[in-house]
């Protein structure tokens, strides 16, 4: 189908599917959804002329992965989003079967977008192009088609190009995995954005000291925070490890020394940015704050897929809220962005409280769409918990000093649970929308991260300790205006 085709199916599943999705509780209040079909990965995240954007992988045809479209939201604050026509469809040979992750930058007042176009062939064997498609305004695009083929040595998987402006030279960074089969980041480089230097491994398995370490590493990201240069990748193929790497795939960084002269990265271990469910590839900007802000899929491919309720209305996954990332000696803090508390609606509790041995609930706290803030003071506890809406549990285990998230499971109910290990319990920053929840503890230095499918009248939020604490509670109900 030709480019005009594949927009006007699109829009026609859009417009069939509203229906479905005004009448679905779990539609999300204050994320970024499809509106149609399936999302998965955040794409050329990037802010141009005065506005943010926000492109993603985007199925519209099925709430299954299939032939990717680059759907596309832009927004002036990054609160208010609007939906713009696709970006890019998988209307040409070298992208038939997907126009597959990316990102952008702006060069002379255009932006740039790179992204990988993924064939399956006759042979039904898996072809890749790295491919640039270029916009005078950001929402229209036109394709100039591939700009890197396969080098050898590495397989097909070898996608989800990140671009760079350093000291002159433009970078690229992309996932691959070797004939071996281990996984990598491999760097490129280029004068002018359409000719590309094959420039070597940069990280991975087997590589800088690093063991066998996934058969394929997705969607990386280099970039500069503070002194360090920070890697982000998403490896596939890592066992479970005690409470690590718990989910199918994981999502993490490296913090370390890259030298672009000899691309010589020397970094220290691989830490997990999200200790909860549903959390994967990752991607950051630098925005017109000279923050460096971060979207995730909040969601996984993995069983749970295809167990999720919104598919019987068309729709499923969403992205996470954006987060501002600050490093803090060894460890990546991330925090809910600043212009978030524009989305308060309602200052429905304040107030110190004491559980003692008890489970409370006040009326002021229940509901669905808020934002919940709580201090620990003093405590001599063992144990102190949070339960929501019947379906979400987190509890810190004062004697293990571990953080746990439980929920339901989609496929048949029975709990499931993720830790971590938190030296000490100080804060917990909650925002929960209609079927999420992200928890950023102490500052941002861990978050958990969770889709969950509750009953809309159960909003009950419930606290528990054994043994005595006090705590400051805030809360706001949440509404986008
Ligand atoms: C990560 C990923 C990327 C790929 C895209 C396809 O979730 O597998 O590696 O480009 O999704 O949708």
């Amino acid at each position: 189908m030709n480019q005009q085709e594949l927009h006007q199916l699109a829009s026609k599943k859009v417009e069939e599917n509203k229906p479905l999705i005004e009448k679905d509780s779990n539609r999300l209040q204050f994320h970024l959804m499809p509106p149609v079909g399936l999302l998965n990965d955040p794409n050329g995240l990037i802010h141009f002329n005065g506005l943010y954007h926000v492109f993603y992988q985007w199925n519209p045809f099925e709430t299954s992965h299939g032939a990717k479209f680059w759907g596309h939201y832009t927004s002036k604050d990054l609160i208010s989003w609007q939906e713009q026509p696709p970006a890019l469809v998988p209307s040409e040979w070298y992208e038939k079967n997907g126009c597959y992750s990316g990102s952008a930058v702006e060069h002379n007042g255009k932006m740039y977008l790179f992204y990988t176009g993924n064939v399956k062939n006759k042979n039904n064997e898996r072809e890749t192009y790295q491919c640039l498609a270029v916009s005078h305004d950001g929402i229209t695009f036109e394709k100039k088609g591939p700009v890197i083929f396969l080098p050898e040595d590495y397989t097909p998987h070898f996608r989800d190009p990140k671009v760079w402006q350093q000291d002159g030279i433009w970078y690229m960074v992309l996932g691959a995995q070797t004939e071996k089969e281990e996984g990598q980041v491999v760097l490129y480089a280029s004068m002018d954005l359409e000719n590309w230097e094959f420039k070597g491994p940069l990280a991975g398995g087997n590589l800088n000291g690093l063991g066998d370490f996934g058969y394929m590493w997705e969607c990386p990201d280099l970039f500069k925070l503070g002194t360090q240069d920070i890697l982000l990748a998403s490896p596939q193929g890592l066992e479970p490890e005690g409470h690590l790497y718990q989910n199918l795939f994981q999502s993490g960084y490296f913090i370390g020394k890259w030298k672009p002269e000899t691309n010589r990265y020397v970094h220290g271990d691989f830490i997990e940015l999200d200790r909860g469910f549903d959390f994967y590839a990752p991607q950051t900007f630098e925005d017109n704050h000279g923050r460096r802000l971060l979207y995730a899929w909040m969601g996984l491919t993995d069983e749970n897929e295809a167990f999720q309720p919104t598919i019987a209305n068309g729709w499923i996954h969403a992205l996470t809220l954006p987060r501002e990332l600050v490093l803090k000696g060894d460890k990546l803090y991330q925090k809910p962005v600043a212009e978030l508390t524009q989305l308060r609606k309602t200052h429905d509790f304040h107030q110190q409280v004491s559980l003692d041995n008890e489970a409370k609930s006040w009326t002021a706290i229940n509901g669905t769409v808020s934002e919940i803030y709580i201090e620990v003071g003093q405590h001599e506890v063992t144990c102190f918990e949070i339960n929501i809406r019947e379906n979400v549990k987190l509890s810190f285990n004062y004697v293990k000093s571990m953080i746990t998230l439980e929920r339901k499971s989609f496929k048949d109910g029975s709990p499931e649970s993720r830790s971590c290990q938190l030296p000490i319990l100080k804060e917990l920053h909650i925002f929960l929308d209609t079927s999420s929840i992200e928890i950023f503890l102490n500052g941002g230095q861990e978050v958990m991260t969770a889709r969950f499918f509750a009953e809309p009248t159960e909003q009950t939020i419930t606290f528990a300790s054994r043994g005595k604490v006090d705590l400051w509670i805030e809360k706001w109900s949440l509404q986008l205006s």
